[in-house]
């Protein structure tokens, strides 16, 4: 019987069933009522006590591997059917498409363009990989001036005179090198710093310059332009204060604060105490970078400023790291698929 036993086994090991009659087959011959299977539990119950102890384990052995094997080729059977005649189940519900939604900064910088173009800026980019000439020589940086420190730069190894912009201030050159005034553009884009990653501070970010150019252009046409963007950008009420301060490329140059508020502790905190939050940089484009570029500073002069996009949103936004912006978690993106940009 042991021997009935194992030729089984080796049968059904070997079997190839590839069509339904082969199917069919394998059923009658070794599953049904009348199949092998059964007949061996027949004689099982035939034989000594002794016998029975030493093939009853094979044998149920025996039989679990047969049917294990008829679901196999019943499985089988059915997925060939099922792609041969219904290739697409077109009862089957539809893969949801998830509609996605702006990136924060992107809605952040549209937003900053929008309050500018109405008031005609337009829009210029340049390279984010820059040259020494346009990132800083243009802008008054003389070569080893400390003012370079301020922006700690990632080079190209293999070009020596050429990086990854820090700023997008480097837009502002190659507007003046290739256009006459006036001119009236923005410039937005990632720059990048060698700093390391934290909720304050990321090697690379997003800014938006602005460059005003004509003749007669004064600090008070500055002042009321960004006054003009304060309030569009965070509301009736905005004040901001004009601080001074030190930029290479603007003479005079100043920071500019927007009014916060203090009633809250989130205040206290997002304001240092003083209720002003810091926005950006600006001033009056300095004679020599108008030089530089081939713009004749005896006849004219202007204004240029340059804001953090992260920032802005941070503020608007209330967001607390700025790895948030790149990490692409859904749960934090989805809080801004409404806010439209
Ligand atoms: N380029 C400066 C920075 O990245 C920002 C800036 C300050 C831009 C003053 C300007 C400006 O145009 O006038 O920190």
């Amino acid at each position: 019987m042991q021997e009935k036993i194992e030729a089984l086994l080796k049968e059904i090991n070997e079997t190839v069933v590839e069509s339904a009659e082969a199917l069919e087959a394998y059923q009658r011959r070794f599953t049904n009522k009348k199949g092998l299977i059964n007949d061996l539990f027949a004689e099982f119950r035939t034989v000594p006590g002794d016998v029975k102890r030493v093939v009853g384990r094979p044998l149920n052995e025996l039989k679990k591997r047969a049917y294990d094997r008829l679901q196999e080729f019943q499985q089988q059977a059915k997925r060939a059917t099922q792609s041969a005649d219904r290739p697409h189940d077109l009862t089957l519900p539809g893969d949801p498409h998830v509609a996605g939604a702006r990136h924060p900064l992107s809605i952040v910088q549209n937003k900053i363009i929008s309050v500018f173009e109405r008031i005609g800026f337009t829009v210029a980019e340049g390279p984010e990989v820059e040259d020494d000439w346009h990132n800083f020589g243009a802008l008054n940086f003389p070569d080893n001036h400390p003012a370079r420190d301020m922006q700690d730069t990632f080079f190209v190894e293999r070009e020596p005179d050429h990086l990854l912009r820090t700023h997008t201030s480097s837009v502002q050159v190659r507007v003046m090198e290739n256009n006459d005034p006036p001119i009236r553009v923005l410039s937005p884009g990632r720059v990048y710093r060698n700093e390391a990653i934290s909720a304050r501070a990321h090697c690379f970010f997003h800014q938006v310059e602005g460059l005003v150019i004509d003749k007669d252009v004064s600090f008070a046409d500055m002042k009321q332009a960004l006054q003009y963007f304060a309030i569009q950008m965070f509301g009736k009420k905005a004040k901001i204060k004009l601080r001074p301060s030190y930029f290479p490329f603007t003479e005079i140059s100043a920071e500019m604060d927007v009014w916060w508020g203090l009633e809250t502790q989130d205040d206290y905190r997002m304001t240092k105490g003083s209720g002003w939050v810091e926005i950006m940089g600006c001033g009056m484009v300095d004679p020599n970078v108008l030089a530089n570029c081939g713009i004749d500073p005896d006849v004219y002069s202007g204004y240029a400023f340059g804001m953090g996009v992260e920032r802005i949103a941070q503020l608007l936004y209330r967001v607390p790291d700025l790895r948030l912006y790149s990490q692409n978690d859904l749960r934090f993106l989805k809080q801004f698929a409404k806010m439209g940009g």
